[in-house]
């Protein structure tokens, strides 16, 4: 005698099922499907079962049934039934109101060690080696998300780090100093890797430092929320504005704070007046209480790193800061390949990539779009489509004066050899 008598589960056993589920699990790792998705699916009276002892529920199992497959999200027992063969009486009774429903194939997926696993294979279920369970999550959740826009946070679509074409060192020295260990914590907590919290990308004009900022956002996942100082100083003053904002920025689980142009607020106080001491103060206190929560980075960017005040580059404040510079030649070659395939152009981009030395991707991008827009132009007029030639970007690339002259280049250098902190 079993001592339990399975049946069908009714919507009275609610209750129950969910107090034997939270006894059940037996594995450090929770299962793959959450309880909400079994409650779900009993609302929806997807086939399940359960067990019965003296008129109390001892266990259940739980499918979904979507087209000819079915998933069994739960198989779960109180304790004191373990080991006596419920598991295995609960999954056949299941499996035969599944195959009888005319499902073909039922799936199950247990964290390794969980107790059903021994019941699935009395039941002849058949593990399947070879297969890896992977999954990505967004770390946004509905709730974060209406706070996230009344700040004005966005998430930035998938996808935009590929979209930064060339730029292979500095896209390397990002990814392994910011991306990857904000990616893994746990792993780098493994090597004593402390977490980055902040950033300065410095460099000249229109290299891509937002680019960068974007992408960083993009590829964690996590939403962006750029910080505009004449807003803050229009609505509040900058001090309090500052203050406020890293208040309300504190209760978000994940985000990048990104403030642009930040030599306006931090720049150096030697001749500034008195509020701009009392600035640079507040936003030099707001990053030490950002920098001690998880799951944030921020990134401040500047055109003048030699502007920016002393006590704010020091150690301690910003874990990196990174040059962003004019892209070298292979960075600028894969700019133009972007360009010229966006625009059915047959052209040479080793010779616009060495036509174009000292254009930052925004120079480049400005070219481009000229020469688009005369051929789309062109098309229009002559009735046959237009197409780029190599010399129709020469000629827009002569017109076209480059962002970092040889002087700002060599400052650049030097400015890198004096602040980099790689
Ligand atoms: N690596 C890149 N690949 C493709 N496009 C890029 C890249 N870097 C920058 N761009 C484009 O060039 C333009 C300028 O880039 P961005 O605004 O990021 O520069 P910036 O360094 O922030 O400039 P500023 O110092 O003026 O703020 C943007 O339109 C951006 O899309
Ligand atoms: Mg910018």
């Amino acid at each position: 005698m079993a001592g339990w008598l399975v049946r069908d589960y009714s919507q009275n056993d609610l209750e129950a099922v969910v107090r034997v589920d939270t006894e059940s699990g037996t594995a450090g790792e929770p299962p793959l499907f959450p309880l909400s998705d079994a409650v779900a699916a009993l609302q929806a009276l997807h086939p399940a079962v359960v067990a019965v002892a003296d008129d109390v529920v001892v266990g259940a199992a739980v499918s979904r049934v979507e087209g000819d497959r079915a998933w069994i999200l739960r198989v779960c027992m109180a304790p004191a039934w373990r080991r006596r063969e419920l598991g295995s009486a609960l999954i056949t009774a299941l499996e035969n109101r599944l195959f009888a429903g005319g499902v073909r194939t039922v799936h199950a997926v247990l964290p390794e060690g969980e107790t059903g696993a021994a019941a699935l294979c009395d039941c002849d279920f058949g593990a399947r080696p070879g297969l890896v369970f992977f999954e990505k999550r967004r770390p946004v959740t509905p709730q974060a998300a209406g706070m996230l826009s009344s700040l004005g946070a966005e998430l930035p679509p998938g996808g935009l780090w590929q979209k930064v074409a060339g730029m292979h060192r500095e896209k390397r020295l990002i990814e392994r100093r910011l991306v990857l260990p904000l990616a893994h914590p746990e792993l780098a907590a493994q090597h004593g890797v402390e977490l980055p919290r902040a950033v300065m990308l410095f460099g000249p004009p229109g290299t891509g430092k937002s680019t960068f900022a974007h992408a960083i956002a993009s590829r964690l996942g996590w939403p962006l929320l750029e910080l505009f100082p004449a807003r803050l100083a229009a609505e509040y003053g900058l001090a309090t504005g500052l203050n406020r904002r890293f208040d309300e920025i504190a209760r978000l689980d994940h985000v990048l704070v990104f403030i642009d142009e930040v030599e306006e607020i931090a720049g150096t106080r030697c001749g500034a007046n008195a509020t701009a001491v009392g600035v640079v103060n507040e936003l030099l206190k707001a990053i030490v209480r950002f920098r001690s929560q998880d799951g944030r980075l921020l990134v401040c960017a500047t055109n003048n790193v030699t502007t920016l005040d002393s006590a704010f580059l020091r150690h301690g404040r910003f874990d990196y800061v990174l040059p962003i510079g004019p892209p070298d030649r292979s960075a600028r070659v894969a700019l133009w390949e972007s360009y010229l395939a966006r625009a059915g152009a047959e052209a040479d981009s080793g010779a616009l990539s060495s036509a174009s030395e000292g254009f930052t991707p925004a120079d480049i991008a400005h070219v481009a779009r000229t020469v688009s827009q005369a051929q789309f132009e062109r098309t229009f007029d002559t009735g046959a489509r237009a197409r780029p030639t190599t010399d129709h970007y020469l000629d827009a690339i002569r017109d076209t004066k480059p962002t970092v002259s040889a002087a700002m280049a060599q400052e650049f250098a030097e400015q890198t050899e004096k602040f980099a902190r790689l």
